[in-house]
């Protein structure tokens, strides 16, 4: 499980978090949605503990991420960054090898190698391989950071705005891989994004941010409703049955 246990977190001129309680059950994926500045990113790098909270407490797995040590946390949790842009003259194979350096201490054994293996088929960056970063379009870049974070194969895994570069079929195809994830290997996913129709179709439940508050959480049926959404984003949204899972349209 994930529980933040009422987490706040001020920047000189702006709260970003507001006594955020949260209760992720273990398994399953999450969508974390919500206007820009909303505090998304600033919660998950709390939960990742890349960034420290004021206040409050954050417990992934029974582990207290302030106290637990580094290379434990790291083995259990995953996180994708929302600027991801890591040192450049890497090559996509030593970037995604680096995603083993808490289980292998950087010598990789068979394990290592397997895990690298089945991250780098899975995401699909195999013919980018020997690429190095910094020559890479912003989108094949995201991916080589993906499957670095696949690599790393921890039970819980946040990503902030991978979608942000893929195109449709990439992120179509990151969704099913981090559903799959979920169903198939037990993991705990949570995931930020903007477009609401990838939480509607693959999250089992959204958590919605505002203003550094959790202002609703639950699956998405409950969540993706036009009254909702239109004031999460103080913008027109209608949402459309299409017999599947409720869909936002919000283009104009
Ligand atoms: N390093 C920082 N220094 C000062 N203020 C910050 C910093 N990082 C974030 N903030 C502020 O904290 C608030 C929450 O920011 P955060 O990045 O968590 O939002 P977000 O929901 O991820 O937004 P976005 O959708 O734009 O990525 C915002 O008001 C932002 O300006
Ligand atoms: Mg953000």
């Amino acid at each position: 499980m994930i529980r933040a246990d009422a987490v706040s977190k001020a920047y000189r001129d702006a709260t970003a978090l507001d006594g955020v309680c949260l209760d992720l059950p273990a398994g399953g994926l999450t969508a974390l949605v919500g206007p820009n500045g909303a505090g998304k990113s600033t919660l998950l790098g709390v939960i990742g503990r890349l960034t420290r909270a004021d206040f409050g407490l954050v417990e992934v797995g029974g582990m207290n991420v302030v106290a637990a040590r580094s290379r434990d946390l790291a083995r259990r949790l995953a996180v994708l960054r929302q600027d991801n842009h890591l040192a450049t003259r890497l090559t996509v194979a030593q970037l995604v090898e680096l995603g083993r350096f808490p289980h292998c201490g950087g010598r990789l054994g068979p394990a290592d190698r397997a895990a690298i293996e089945r991250a780098v088929a899975a995401t699909g960056v195999g013919p980018l391989a020997h690429r190095f970063l910094d020559e890479l379009s912003g989108g094949q870049r995201q991916r080589a950071h993906i499957a670095m974070l696949f690599a790393q194969d921890a039970e819980y895994v946040l990503l902030d705005e991978p979608l942000a570069a893929l195109d449709l079929r990439h992120a179509t195809e990151l969704m099913a891989l981090l559903r799959a994830a979920c169903d198939q290997d037990g993991k705990t996913v949570v995931v930020v994004v903007h477009d609401v129709n990838y939480a509607s179709a693959w999250a089992d439940r959204i958590v919605a941010l505002k203003d550094g508050r959790v202002v609703a959480t639950g699956p998405p049926a409950e969540l993706v409703q036009s009254d909702f959404l239109s004031a999460l984003y103080g913008t027109p949204v209608r949402v459309v049955d299409t017999g599947g899972w409720p869909l936002a349209v919000y283009h104009r």
